[in-house]
């Protein structure tokens, strides 16, 4: 069955095209590589063995996305991850935002209406801001956003859920990742930040081949057993396996409607603890200094996964140990290979 995958050259988006074609989809992948590189496409035929079908295109222009469906019709599902992501930025550019993420989910979503496709979104643990209870659970009230970006993961999922509403024949799965993070064991791909890296495991690994000077953990005050602070890590390739799991749940006679799953180890980790992994994995001694806490940044948040385990049923398999030896196999592939 050929599955499109929006953003499909990115981070999460590569991991869950290998997973497809493992379990025996076609990937179809659009991407506007604004936020990956073209180079990525020969990196999954290493991976795979072939080059997946790929189409270069801005899904915020309508009528691309609409020839887009008339040239491949026989799509039966999608997977949505193609959308701006980065939290600071989307607070000094909110409009940017706003526009890029609505206006391609709603493209694709009317592009194929009427039919009966199985979708999965790309939703995110942001929705929760600071829960109330530790782990969180899938029906938690979901808080005002923290960010713009925030806010449209949540308004997507409010667009996804009217959608079903109103009687559409689509079977959507919204999956909130908490922290994906690590890299394809091959260490054909990875995450792939441009410029200064904004997240925790790219910023050690560039500070650990010497790309940055140090590594600032912003806080150590928090109200946690090491004082910095805790979030539920998860290996990008169980990542990529949930979508997929996903897809097999939908295809499911009895699913129907909208569903949403906390794709998580369902465990925290701080930090410190964080780096503490890494310098043990690799025996490389991480430089770094205790900083002031970071506007925006929530104390601690990690899943509560029973209901994807029970229901979904997906669980991860890789620690955070291999989070951080695939991670640092990649940035030293990529210091050999830049990308
Ligand atoms: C993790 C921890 C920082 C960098 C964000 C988005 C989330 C998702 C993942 C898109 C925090 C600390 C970080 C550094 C540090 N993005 N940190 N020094 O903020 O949990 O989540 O990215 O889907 O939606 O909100 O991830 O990797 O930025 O931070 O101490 O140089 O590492 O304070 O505790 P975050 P992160």
């Amino acid at each position: 069955m050929k599955i499109l995958v929006t953003g499909g050259l990115g981070f999460i988006g590569s991991h869950t095209v290998v997973e497809l074609v493992n379990a025996g989809y076609e990937p179809v992948i659009i991407d506007d590589l604004s936020n990956s590189s073209i180079k990525i496409l020969d990196q999954l035929a290493k991976i795979i063995g072939y080059k997946p079908k790929f189409y270069k295109l801005d899904l915020c222009d309508e009528e691309a996305v609409n020839n887009f469906a008339r040239q491949e019709p026989e799509i039966g599902g999608i997977i949505h991850f193609a959308a701006f992501k980065a939290v600071g930025e989307s607070v000094k550019l909110p409009l940017k935002y706003y526009r890029n993420n609505f206006f391609s989910l709603i493209n694709i979503l009317n592009a194929y209406a009427g039919k009966a496709l199985n979708f999965v979104f790309s939703s995110s643990c942001t929705v929760y801001g600071q829960p109330d209870v530790l782990p969180v659970t899938e029906d938690a009230p979901v808080k005002a956003a923290q960010s713009p970006y925030g806010n449209t993961k949540q308004i997507a999922e409010e667009i996804l859920k009217d959608v079903i509403t109103a009687g559409s024949k689509y079977k959507i799965i919204s999956l909130r990742y908490f922290n994906p993070v690590g890299a394809h064991e091959t260490a054909l791909i990875g995450e792939l930040p441009i410029g200064v890296p904004q997240n925790l495991v790219p910023f050690i690994t560039q500070t650990a081949i010497g790309k940055r000077e140090k590594l600032t953990v912003f806080g150590n005050q928090y109200n946690t057993p090491d004082g910095s602070n805790i979030r539920d890590y998860i290996h990008v390739v169980d990542l990529g396996k949930a979508h997929v799991a996903a897809l097999k749940l939908a295809e499911k006679e009895s699913f129907k409607g909208f569903d949403v799953f906390n794709i998580g180890t369902g465990t925290g980790t701080s930090v410190l603890e964080v780096i503490k992994a890494f310098e043990q994995t690799t025996g490389v001694k991480l430089n770094y200094q205790i900083g002031p806490a970071r506007a925006g940044d929530v104390e601690q948040v990690w899943g509560d996964v029973t209901k994807s385990t029970n229901e979904l049923n997906w669980k991860t398999e890789l620690d955070v140990n291999v989070m951080m030896s695939s991670a640092w196999n990649w940035e030293n592939y990529l210091a050999q290979n830049p990308l």
